[in-house]
């Protein structure tokens, strides 16, 4: 008799949690609908009720909830509220797409190895905020964005993806931002594949893509100057 090779019985469910435009949520949106990603998104979390996010949701079709941060009396609740509404909702994978909230390790032990977030500047570098005026200030000549699993040391977890764009002449923090969006857009969807696919292993700092096809660098992790 040979051991049965194990199977998922259903696509990966995949939250998301918003705060703002959802650019990147809409590009999750839009490979999983073109098979890339083979997942289904099956909520979407905002804690502002006037992100622009909600609206791309709805319109696929993506059941959505708003939580405000602000009823609650302290992070805890809030956490809690979104960690009953993520388990209820049988999400397997937690993808932060512009959730701009800082998360405690109640949120982040839950979802311990099913947490993703993207960054945009290439980590360890520039963590935090306003990066990408300081990565201007500091006189990098490139940035990028980072997927990492999330850890409880901010925008410091192991890293799965980066993409490198130039810092050019004239540049201010808009058109950095913009520049660095558009490889967003291509690798938080790459990275989310390789999980749904179960190819990423992690060993410390370390992520290992493992088995299919490999990455092509050329095609996601470096920008011509657009
Ligand atoms: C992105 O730049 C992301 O890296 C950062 O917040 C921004 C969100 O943009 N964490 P959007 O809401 O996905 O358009």
């Amino acid at each position: 008799m040979t051991d049965a090779i194990p199977t998922r019985r259903a696509p990966l469910r995949i939250a998301v949690l918003i705060s703002g435009s959802g650019s990147n949520l809409q590009a999750l949106i839009d490979r999983v609908a073109d098979g890339f990603i083979p997942a289904r998104i099956v909520l979407v979390i905002s804690n502002r009720a006037d992100a622009f996010g909600l609206e791309r949701a709805q319109k696929a079709g993506i059941p959505t909830r708003v939580i405000l941060h602000t009823p609650f009396p302290d992070r805890a609740s809030f956490e809690q509220a979104m960690i009953d509404a993520l388990l209820a909702a049988e999400v397997e994978l937690v993808c932060l797409a512009g959730f701009m909230r800082v998360l405690t390790p109640l949120f982040i032990r839950t979802f311990a190895g099913r947490l993703l977030n993207i960054h945009p500047a290439l980590l360890p570098a520039f963590p935090g905020l306003h990066v990408q005026q300081r990565a201007i200030d500091a006189g990098a000549r490139f940035s990028g964005a980072t997927v990492h699993f999330v850890t409880e040391e901010v925008d410091a977890g192991p890293i799965i993806a980066q993409a490198v764009v130039p810092i050019l002449d004239g540049d201010d923090a808009p058109s950095l931002a913009a520049r660095i969006l558009k490889r967003e857009h291509l690798i938080y969807p790459l990275a989310v594949k390789l999980y749904a696919e179960g190819r990423l292993r992690v060993a410390g700092q370390r992520v290992c893509v493992v088995d299919g096809e490999s990455i092509d660098p050329e095609e996601y992790l470096i920008s011509p100057a657009e």
